[in-house]
């Protein structure tokens, strides 16, 4: 895999980049083939994979060859792409694998996921310690099916990941009051709080960043099927983005939906 200037670029600006074609159809097929097997849709247990050495191993004692040889084919993958390399240019310092999962959608009229951003607390009134605003992920989400408007693409907020971060700054060094804001809404009600908004605006490097935002994200709130940010995308294709940007994994109307993901932190934040 190559990433270009404008491509690095593009991912610092919007938070996000599609590049095409990365996998090819054998491995499309027998990655599909492999997380099809699962019996539950994201977030069991079995959806997740060794992501390293250690959790081989230990799935290795277990004697579950099945998903030993899984997992090595996924970081065969991870290797000959040098996701481990891409990550460690996008965070300007090593990175590290810290988490590995594939799991398939069944067609629906909901959303996968509706908007939010992550490392935003999800809904925890009590927070005894509020992370650094630089604790945030990379992810490379492969496409292993087609998806499209109001069909399953992971839409993303241009530029969002910029609002996050000066949000998350301001928690951090307590200019402002901590609230949870995993979902779009939550996160609107804290800039526009009058105490709260010219501390957010002065992280950013102009107030129309935060105006624009707010117009994209009353849209977000207000129409449901609002797809300005959908996108197709085909079976082998790749989104890398920000975690920390407003991001949805719209609704799967057409067809199911597979998806193999690779998420990655700054390596120092990796205990394992
Ligand atoms: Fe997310």
């Amino acid at each position: 895999m190559q990433i270009t200037d404008i491509e690095l670029k593009d991912l610092n600006t919007k938070g996000f980049i599609i590049k095409k074609n990365i996998l090819n159809e054998e491995e499309v097929n027998r990655i599909k083939k492999i997380i099809l097997k699962n019996k539950v849709g994201k977030g069991g247990s079995e959806t997740y994979y060794p992501a390293n050495n250690k959790q081989l191993a230990i799935k290795l004692l277990k004697l579950d060859i099945e998903r030993f040889l899984s997992a090595v084919f996924f970081l065969k993958i991870k290797k000959k792409l040098e996701l481990d390399k891409f990550a460690s240019i996008f965070f300007g310092e090593p990175a590290k694998l810290l988490m590995l999962d594939g799991y398939h959608n069944p067609i629906s009229e909901n959303d996968i996921l509706p908007w939010h951003s992550d490392q935003a607390y999800s809904g925890k009134l009590n927070v005894e310690k509020i992370n650094s605003p630089d604790l945030f992920y990379f992810k490379f989400f492969f496409y292993l099916t087609n998806v499209s408007p109001n069909n399953g693409c992971t839409s993303y907020i241009p530029g969002s990941h910029k609002i996050t971060y000066a949000v998350r700054s301001c928690l951090f060094e307590k200019k402002i009051k901590y609230q949870p804001f995993w979902s779009i809404k939550d996160l609107v009600n804290i800039i526009i709080k009058k105490e709260n908004y010219n501390e957010i605006k002065q992280k950013l490097s102009s107030e129309n960043e935060l105006i624009n935002f707010l117009k994209i994200a009353e849209n977000c709130i207000s129409n449901n099927s609002f797809s300005d940010y959908d996108f197709h995308a085909g079976p082998g294709d790749v989104l890398i983005f920000n975690e920390g940007g407003v991001h949805k994994g719209s609704n799967p109307t057409k067809n199911e939906r597979v998806v193999l993901r690779y998420l990655y932190s700054k390596a120092k934040q990796v205990n394992n």
